[in-house]
């Protein structure tokens, strides 16, 4: 199934106490990076986390010529696009289908060498995940875009023009994909129905000090001026306001108090308050914020995911964890990925109460209650999780795996744990230091922590 470096041991039934930091958001760094390509002069980007989708992305911009140096200061990158060139298909195949960033290559690569190659995508398994949107979008800018087998085609027979796009859902990818091809198009665009993300206005930040002129109405309307020529940036990156909540979720479900350094209470005030009406308590300062379960009860709640400023579908299935503890029923309703409770099915195996439906159970209709998509939840609680074998589907379900099996009573077996190095940064050694007895099998015990740090 998976070779023994990427199983883990985790022994539950300790909370989870101590201090972890976050660093810059893993929905904004990747994108800040490819940004850099459409300067003129090196970037430099502060705050960036040592995980997978940095790692990939940092891989496909050396491939087209950018030169990717760690900084001064820890997690700083400068980022030299002067040369950018074509790169070998081969190549960037070589570097997809683990992450679905390259997708933002296409207008930056079109404006800079008039032609870009689009591998099979990867990203979590947690819909269809279509890019149709993406591709409308960049055929109205004027590219043509051919499939073939190993991939898709783009070029740009003449510079990309700016127009006018609705977007038919408020999609993330699709609104930086409009943004990043919009900046050095010609003529204005105006984008309705954009996504309004935290990390799309830190997208906008990193544009705005290269040299874009870009506005956002209070309507979900984005307009964007095109310039002729960007530069380069100096930026710190938002702080990973998901793993924040991961963490917020894992102290919660373990009775446990962790002290999040970083955490940011402006880009998680949706999650803040949906986490004190479950009963969890939280005290936030200029640092960061503390998560802890205060004792007694935790309340069943009903949630909808939606996207900002509602309450994001990455914080939901951590939350979902916690859940299983509390009294009562909770209701979940997943709007924005069709298939991103199927991670619930391990949970029951290990005692939790929770039946999926097709309906919109909840507060509103959504895109998914007449095509049949198993796409709400109740949570009936509280349940003692036992220990079990576990196998990661995606990386916030395999990251809710590991809190409930931090809660279980018992040894879990984790199955493909290096999933979770796409978006968490040294998870494990992380985890260690919150005091989980955790074990990667066949590594002696005075060893864990250097291969903990070493798989992370
Ligand atoms: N959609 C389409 N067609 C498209 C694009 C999107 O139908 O061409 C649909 C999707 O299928 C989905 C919805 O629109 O139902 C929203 O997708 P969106 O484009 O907003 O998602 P994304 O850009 O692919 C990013 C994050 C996700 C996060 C979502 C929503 C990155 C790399 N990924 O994905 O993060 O859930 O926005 O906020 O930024 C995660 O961090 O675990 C994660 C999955």
């Amino acid at each position: 199934m998976t070779d023994i470096a990427d199983v883990l041991l985790v022994h539950g039934g300790t909370p989870l106490e101590g201090e972890i930091r976050v660093r810059g958001a893993k929905n904004l760094v990747p994108k800040a990076m490819v940004a850099a390509l459409l300067g003129s002069e090196p970037s430099r980007l502060r705050n960036v986390p040592d995980i997978r989708d940095v790692r990939v992305v940092r891989g496909l911009l050396q491939l087209h010529g950018v030169t990717v140096n760690t900084g001064e200061e820890p997690g700083e990158l400068v980022l030299d696009p002067t040369r950018v060139e074509s790169a070998n298909v081969a190549d960037i195949d070589a570097h997809a289908g683990s992450s679905r960033i390259p997708i933002l290559f296409c207008g930056p690569l079109l404006h800079r060498l008039g032609h870009a190659f689009i591998p099979g995508l990867g990203g979590c398994d947690i819909g269809g995940r279509p890019i149709d949107f993406h591709f409308d979008v960049l055929r109205r800018f004027g590219a043509t875009i051919e499939k073939r087998a190993d991939g898709q085609y783009l070029e740009a027979p003449q510079r990309l023009r700016g127009c006018k796009i609705r977007l038919p859902y408020p999609s993330v990818g699709s609104t930086e994909q409009v943004l990043l091809t919009a900046v050095l198009a010609e003529g204005v665009t105006e984008l309705s129905n954009a996504a309004v993300e935290p990390e799309i206005e830190d997208l906008i930040c990193v544009l705005q000090k290269m040299g874009a002129i870009i506005s956002m109405d209070t309507d979900r309307t984005i307009r964007i001026t095109g310039v002729d020529k960007l530069g380069g940036y100096t930026h710190r990156a938002i702080p990973d306001r998901l793993e924040a909540a991961s963490w917020a979720s894992a102290a919660l479900a373990t009775e446990g108090n962790i002290y999040v350094r970083g955490a940011q209470q402006r880009s998680m005030m949706t999650f803040l308050n949906t986490f004190r009406r479950v009963g969890g308590a939280f005290a936030i300062d200029d640092e960061g914020i503390r998560f802890w379960h205060p004792g007694g009860p935790l309340n069943a709640i009903a949630l909808e995911t939606d996207v900002h400023p509602g309450f994001q579908t990455d914080w939901q299935q951590p939350l979902v964890v916690a859940l299983t503890q509390a009294s009562g029923l909770s209701i979940v309703h997943e709007t924005v990925y069709e298939s991103r409770l199927g991670f619930t099915s391990a949970l029951g195996q290990m005692g939790a109460h929770i039946q999926l439906y097709r309906e919109c159970l909840g507060g509103s209709a959504c895109r998914f209650g007449q095509r049949n998509f198993l796409h709400s939840a109740v949570v009936s609680g509280p349940t003692k999780l036992q220990g079990a074998d576990l196998v990661i589907p995606d990386l916030r379900g395999g990251f809710s795996y590991l809190i409930a099996a931090l809660a279980a009573q018992g040894t879990s077996r984790v199955h493909g744990i290096d999933l979770i190095n796409r978006g968490y940064e040294n998870f494990l050694a992380k985890l260690e230091g919150l005091g989980a007895h955790i074990e990667l099998p066949g590594v002696p015990a005075q060893h864990a922590k250097t291969a903990a740090a070493a798989v992370a």
